[in-house]
């Protein structure tokens, strides 16, 4: 995240003592990614945040591959995966590669019994349905509908969630999620060209501090398997913070899309990027209006990405029997484009409700088991007459 942030309390000089009140100092951790060259925060801690008591256990929880090397396009019914009360266990990994993973998820509870790290990947976590708090060890966010979360690598958190009727959209994502370089200048701040801006994000507010002894559970994920491990202190333990690296939120509803007189391609939906996929808002918009304008985008050959789409809201425009929680994918090597008939139908819109979230991967996607028991079957030949 391109803006310094803090929370609580910290000593005026880095590196340097900080004298609790009651004796002792606060031990200090730097909280880094990409080696010490990428964002960072220096956060400081009731006890020392290495005490690891046991490993309980690790398990494996890479996803069962059904398809190494599609060529279909496809459509998932992403509702169809079945609510769960664990967050973990409900997250239904769908179509992945060496990059990345994109999945869903309906879990029923908020978890409190154990923490969980993702030791490997930045998490982008879109809220379809339900409100909640996402609490990390760096602060609370509360989220909404609409909410992308963006939790870096490392961070440990737990997520509270007000009801049980939730449903999110997944990204987990090896290279750091950023926002798009070519909306900031050099020092990072976010241009006038940009359809969202430094006001819009949700920073974390609320510092929960435990000083706390005992048996603390931390699932860690790493390379595909799950490590359970017990920590001897609360991992909830830091009294302040200040720096780069720490998790916040984006309404997908604070992006103020850009328009034109003929139809614009998918980056001027871009909303994020890493080295290895884009991450696009499609949202309710005015459409082109040169007097000849086709709205409908023109059939395309996405030829060095595979597309991905979850659709979240609204009508949207170029598919037909389209609904809230679909996924479609549009593997690259072959040309995709509007519905029959979707072309024709866009002529003379105005505007559209349609909302929806892309990920453009750069390598292929293999397709898991759990995607193919909600594909469609037939998607691939929807667009025959
Ligand atoms: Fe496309």
């Amino acid at each position: 995240m391109p803006i310094y942030h803090k929370l609580g309390k910290f000593p005026q000089k880095r590196h340097t003592q900080f004298e609790k009140p009651d004796g002792g100092i606060y031990y200090e951790q730097l909280f880094g990614t990409e080696g010490f060259n990428g964002h960072s925060s220096l956060l400081y801690q009731v006890h020392r945040p290495t005490q690891i008591k046991e490993i309980v256990k690790s398990y494996s929880v890479e996803p069962e591959i059904a398809e190494g090397k599609n060529i279909k396009s496809l459509l998932l019914k992403g509702f169809e995966v079945q609510p769960t009360d664990d967050f973990l266990e409900s997250r239904t990994d769908l179509l992945v590669n060496n990059d990345c993973i994109i999945g869903v998820a309906a879990p029923k509870k908020s978890f409190r019994e154990y923490f969980y790290k993702n030791a490997d990947a930045d998490e982008m976590i879109f809220i379809h349905r339900g409100t909640g708090t996402l609490r990390t060890f760096m602060g609370n966010i509360p989220f909404e509908y609409g909410d992308y979360l963006i939790i870096p690598r490392g961070m440990i958190y737990q997520i509270d969630f007000d009801t049980e009727d939730n449903r999110l959209f997944y990204t987990e994502s090896i290279a750091p999620i950023y926002t798009p370089k070519r909306y900031k200048n050099a020092s990072g701040q976010l241009l006038e060209h940009s359809p969202f801006c430094e006001r819009d994000f949700k920073l974390p507010q609320e510092l929960e501090t435990y000083d706390e002894k005992g048996d603390f559970l931390i699932k860690v994920k790493k390379e595909g398997m799950m490590h359970e491990i017990i920590y001897a202190t609360h991992p909830f333990d830091v009294i302040g913070w200040d720096g780069y690296n720490f998790p916040y939120a984006f309404s997908i509803h604070n992006f103020e899309p850009i328009t034109g007189r003929v139809h614009l391609p998918p980056p001027i939906h871009q909303t994020f990027e890493t080295t290895s996929f884009v991450v696009c808002s499609f949202c309710p918009r005015l459409y082109d209006y040169h007097p000849k304008s086709i709205p409908a985008p023109y059939n395309h050959s996405n030829i060095d990405s595979d597309e991905v789409l979850y659709y979240v809201d609204g009508d949207f425009m170029s598919r037909n029997n389209i609904e809230q929680g679909h996924i479609t994918l549009h593997p690259k090597g072959i040309p995709h484009g509007p519905a029959p008939g979707a072309t024709e139908r866009s002529i003379g819109k105005t505007e559209t409700e349609e909302l929806a979230v892309m990920v453009d991967t750069f390598r292929p996607l293999k397709v898991t088991k759990a995607a193919m028991g909600i594909d469609d079957g037939k998607y691939y030949k929807s667009w025959v007459e």
